[in-house]
C-alpha cells in the first residue's frame, strides 16, 4: 500500500500502517489513550481478529480491503455516538461513489450497500473522550465464505474491478473529515436528513427488524432526533429501533 495520494491530499497526518494486525480498532484505541492527534489513522493489509458490530468477526481478507480505524477527538457527548454512525456511513458511501462511479445505498445505522449487499460497515465507540471509528470496505474480494455469501459483496464483484485502495483510502480521509465538519459545525440535523436523502431504508421501507428477543416488522418512518430509526408497526404504532439488524421484507 502506497500513501503518495493521501500525503498529497491530507499532509502532515498521523499514520501508523500494519501488514497484519489482530485489530486496527484497538492499536487506535491504545493511540487515543496516549493522546495521539484527531484524525489519527490506523490501517492494516490484514486482520486476524476483525470486529464487526454485535460481537461479530470482521472477515479481513489480506490485501482485499480496507481496515481502517480514525482516532476522532469531536468533543461530543456520549449520546452523539448514534450519529457519529450515521456520519461515517455518508462518508463512507461517498468515498465509494467516488472512487468507483458506483451508486451505494444506506441501511440504518451503518450497512453500505451494493446490489442490496453489504461492501462496508462502520463500528464506532468511544475511548475517553474520543471516538474511535472503524471502517471496513471489501474491495477486492472475488469471494466470500459460505456463510456471508449471500449477503457479503465487495466493489469488485459489484462491477469496480479497476479500483485500488489507495485513492480509495483518500477519498474516505476527505469523505470523513466533511462528514465531521459537517456534524460539529452544522449539528445533527444535518446528517440526519443527509441520511434520509442518501438511504432508501430511512423511510417508506417494509422491513424486519432482528432484535435479541424477537423480530419486529413495519414500515420505516425516518429518524428521531438522536439517530435512531422509527418504525411504524401494522397496528398503527410508532417504536424507536434503537439497535437490532435491519432486513428489507
Ligand atoms: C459492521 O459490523 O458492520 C462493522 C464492521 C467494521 C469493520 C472495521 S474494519 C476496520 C476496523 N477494525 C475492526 O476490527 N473493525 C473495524
Amino acid at each position: 500500500m502506497k500513501f503518495d495520494l493521501l500525503s498529497r491530499s491530507s499532509p502532515g497526518r498521523r499514520v501508523e500502517w500494519f501488514t497484519s494486525i489482530d485489530s486496527t480498532m484497538n492499536e487506535a484505541a491504545r493511540l487515543a489513550r496516549e493522546g495521539c492527534p484527531s484524525g489519527t489513522i490506523v490501517g492494516a493489509d490484514e486482520q486476524t481478529a476483525g470486529i464487526g458490530r454485535h460481537g461479530h468477526s470482521w472477515h479481513s481478507e489480506p490485501g482485499a480491503g480496507l481496515y481502517i480505524s480514525f482516532v476522532l477527538r469531536l468533543a461530543l457527548d456520549s449520546d452523539a455516538l448514534p450519529v457519529v454512525m450515521l456520519a461515517l456511513g455518508l462518508a463512507t458511501q461517498q468515498a465509494i461513489a467516488e472512487a468507483t462511479g458506483l451508486a451505494p445505498d444506506l441501511r440504518w445505522p451503518n450497512d453500505v450497500l451494493l446490489d442490496g449487499k453489504k461492501c462496508a460497515g462502520v463500528l464506532a465507540q468511544f475511548e475517553g473522550d474520543a471516538v474511535i471509528a472503524g471502517i471496513g470496505i471489501n474491495v477486492h474480494h472475488a469471494s466470500f465464505p459460505p456463510d456471508l455469501a449471500p449477503i457479503a459483496t465487495s466493489l469488485h464483484l459489484a462491477g469496480a474491478c479497476g479500483v485500488s485502495r489507495e485513492p480509495l483510502l483518500a477519498a474516505l480521509v476527505r469523505a470523513v473529515d466533511d462528514s465531521c465538519k459537517i456534524l460539529t459545525v452544522i449539528g445533527p440535523v444535518a446528517i440526519r436528513s443527509g441520511f434520509t436523502r442518501a438511504s432508501s431504508y430511512a423511510t417508506g421501507r417494509r422491513v424486519r427488524v432482528e432484535q435479541d428477543d424477537g423480530f419486529l416488522e413495519g414500515v420505516t418512518a425516518g429518524l428521531d432526533p438522536s439517530g435512531f430509526l422509527l418504525l411504524r408497526l401494522d397496528n398503527g404504532t410508532e417504536t424507536k429501533i434503537l439497535a437490532g439488524g435491519v432486513r428489507p421484507v
